[in-house]
């Protein structure tokens, strides 16, 4: 063999060899807005499990917790022609997504996967458009949750609230001991997160679902919603002076410095204590938010995949799917993220305590009725309806309106909104 024939050869394999690495490897880009500390690491699991693949992660990350500048973004793309492989979205703004007719459908992976049986059916039914699978769900995060720093309350000589009354007479004595009882991120969907918080604890599961699911008029103006609006404002003057605009993750790490004693968020929060090393009972408590310890306010976060032309990315795509329901990702992602699994039937021991507490009670609400969705996470109304509740909510905790004025104008925006 001369050299020139052996170069000639080895050159033919050489492209054989790039041709069957590249029919194998595809690319997705992915819209999502996982960017604090804690989510950044759990993303990264699904980067590195389809980089093993022999893919390639474009990353789209769009800042802003609750994925409102994040969904702003994904509409101009979807009009500009140009959708990404695959973007965060939940809930009903699936059902509107499939609408528009750019949804890939996933039924292959799904029967080759048994998605029907791997998901509770009231998730796999959210995750369809017309009978096909068009999403693919993450996680389960328990929106009702406080995060408190058992130090501070310590130092205030203070107790952990079960109940908002409780909560005041802790919070004015951590407010006198100088430090700030509660780490406020003042954004829109931040304040509307803590306010249905107080919505499932002052009504109750059946005025949750009346308010913020079915969005009926005249309970979204009684009382009890003046007293939830009342309630939302006593809490204002236990955050600080920079709580307008802050991101959640901040808030978190002043709950993790001891500068504040308690933060109220879902509990992607408990990803920051993770990442910071913190341990659950040791250096900081979680508990079910004052009065909702009956109740889970679920958020299940998915993906949803549009149509794609090239067949690597189609290949691409498909492996997306297909791992985000793999035992392995589900237990590396949902251990970091501070979510449970999906999944069903997941080894529990890999979960911290809240993780197991939190498994428990989503099993046992989905009997006692105290399970309801997410109204400020974007699982319980369209995103029109939504708008206008977190914008009343934010103008009301804003200014001076009355409590009274706020019940009424919620329900005027929501009648307006349908
Ligand atoms: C998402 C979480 C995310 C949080 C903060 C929620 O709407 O479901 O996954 O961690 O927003 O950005």
């Amino acid at each position: 063999m001369n050299s020139r024939f052996f170069t000639q050869v080895l050159m033919v394999f050489l492209a054989a060899g790039l041709i069957a690495t590249s029919a194998l490897a595809g690319e997705v880009e992915v819209l999502h807005w996982w960017t604090s500390g804690g989510e950044a690491k759990s993303v990264a699991v699904l980067k590195e499990l389809l980089e093993k693949e022999g893919h390639t992660w474009k990353d789209f990350a769009v800042a802003g917790g609750g994925g409102d500048a994040a969904m702003t973004v994904l509409k101009s793309r979807v009009v500009a022609g140009n959708p990404p492989t695959a973007a965060q979205v939940k809930g009903p703004q699936i059902q509107l997504w499939g609408d528009e007719g750019v949804l890939a459908k996933l039924d292959e992976v799904a029967r080759a996967e048994k998605w029907d049986e791997l998901l509770p059916k009231v998730v796999a039914d959210v995750m369809k458009y017309e009978d096909s699978y068009v999403a693919v769900p993450v996680n389960v995060h328990r929106i009702n949750w406080m995060w408190a720093n058992p130090e501070v309350f310590r130092k205030a000589g203070a107790e952990l609230p079960t109940t908002w009354e409780q909560f005041e007479v802790a919070a004015k004595k951590i407010k006198k001991a100088g430090f700030i009882p509660v780490a406020w991120g003042g954004q829109p969907w931040q304040e509307a997160t803590v306010f249905e918080m107080i919505v499932a604890a002052v009504g109750g599961p059946d005025f949750y679902r009346r308010t913020l699911v079915d969005a009926d008029a005249k309970a979204l103006k009684s009382p009890t919603m003046v007293k939830v609006f009342e309630m939302l404002k006593m809490i204002k003057p236990y955050t600080d002076k920079g709580a307008p605009g802050r991101d959640w993750n901040l808030a978190t790490a002043m709950v993790i410095k001891g500068e504040a004693a308690m933060q109220f968020m879902g509990d992607w929060a408990k990803g920051e204590f993770t990442a910071a090393g913190k341990k659950p009972g040791a250096d900081y408590v979680a508990m079910p938010a004052p009065g909702t310890s009956d109740q889970f306010l679920f958020n299940v976060d998915s993906f949803i995949m549009f149509e794609q032309k090239d067949p690597e990315a189609q290949k691409a795509q498909k492996a997306m799917a297909r791992l985000i329901l793999q035992p392995e990702f589900q237990k590396v992602f949902n251990v970091n993220k501070g979510s449970i699994p999906v999944r069903l039937g997941m080894p529990r021991a890999p979960f911290d305590d809240p993780a197991l507490r939190s498994m428990n009670a989503f099993v046992g609400t989905a009997v006692s009725g105290g399970l309801v969705p997410s109204m400020a996470h974007e699982m319980a109304v369209f995103p029109a309806i939504r708008g206008a509740i977190v914008d009343v909510v934010t103008n009301f905790y804003n200014s001076d309106m009355s409590a009274k004025k706020a019940a009424d104008r919620l329900a005027s925006e929501v009648e307006a909104a349908k």
